[in-house]
């Protein structure tokens, strides 16, 4: 069976993420050339493997994971801020907080194009 890559661009509107296979597709919104801005993004949060699909985009266009709200910045995958929290815990964590987002800076999520094609976004 092959790996869907393509969703409809009407079931991604800014802001909204969602699941595309492995990967957590979304809509970081309007750029300055007024186009949607898709992201695709392997879909296991680097922290402990929360489903980044569920996750949302916050007003700096970063994917923030839905269980201890890790932030990544879409562009290269990398983690940008790190857990509040851990396992079924969420609140400060710190020094935690800091070593899980310095790995995540080094081990990134995989990143792969998204681009609007006709009537769909497009995994390329
Ligand atoms: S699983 Fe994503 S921040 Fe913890």
């Amino acid at each position: 069976m092959t790996e869907p890559d393509r969703i409809p661009a009407a079931d991604l509107p800014p802001g909204t993420v969602r699941r595309v296979g492995d990967w957590a597709v979304g809509n970081r919104g309007p750029g300055p050339d007024g186009r949607d801005r898709y992201f695709a993004v392997s879909r296991l949060c680097r922290h402990q493997l929360a489903d980044l699909s569920q996750g949302t985009v916050d007003d700096d266009g970063c994917l923030v994971c839905p269980w201890h709200q890790s932030r990544y910045d879409v562009r290269t995958g990398e983690m940008v801020e790190g857990p509040r929290g851990f396992l079924g815990y969420h609140g400060p964590t710190p020094g935690y907080t800091e070593l899980v987002a310095a790995a995540g800076r080094i081990a990134r999520l995989r990143v792969r194009r998204a681009v609007r094609r006709g009537d769909d976004v497009v995994l390329e």
